[in-house]
């Protein structure tokens, strides 16, 4: 990954992050913190193996459901299909979602935003685009929250 992103420095906001070599110490922190807590947040239910398109939580069991580079960012490799059914079921199981980014891998914005906002305006729901203060993809700083 640091290869890569050595590689490709100019499509990143080194302004949160100011260099590579600060990106690699914040990552592999995050990383030690989650191996030290994994075995006891097991254990303990707070980790928890799933799937999307299909959960297999209980219907409005979470408040809200947080869905970070992964849904419009392989939009080369997940169709619309996908992103409306793993939308639909993230919100089966909560009040809100909130999806964070809204590019793709390459930083054009996803061509899947303007469908799935008017898919789930057209079923009830309230959506809406925050800019964020957070912005290390370049244009990466907004976050769509579809609500119920
Ligand atoms: C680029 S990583 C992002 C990880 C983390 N959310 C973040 O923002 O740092 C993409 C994540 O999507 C997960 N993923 C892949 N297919 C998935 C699916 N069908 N349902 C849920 N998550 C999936 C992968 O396991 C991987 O952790």
């Amino acid at each position: 990954m640091m290869a890569e992103v050595r590689k490709n420095r100019d499509d990143f906001v080194w302004r949160y992050i100011s260099n590579p070599e600060e990106l690699y110490i914040i990552r592999m922190s995050a990383m030690q913190r989650f191996l030290v807590d994994f075995q006891k947040g097991k254990e303990e239910g707070r980790y928890r193996y799933e799937m999307l398109p299909s959960l297999s939580f209980k219907d409005k069991e979470f408040d809200i459901v947080l869905s970070s580079h992964f849904l419009f960012l392989y939009t080369k490799h997940l169709d619309e299909e996908f992103h409306k059914d793993a939308i639909c079921e993230m919100l089966r199981v909560a009040n809100e979602v909130r999806i964070f980014p809204l590019v793709t891998l390459s930083g054009e914005r996803s061509s899947y935003v303007d469908s799935v906002i008017k898919y789930f305006k057209r079923q009830g729901y309230a959506c809406k685009i925050t800019k964020t203060d957070y912005e290390f993809q370049k244009a990466g700083d907004e976050m769509l929250s579809i609500m119920s």
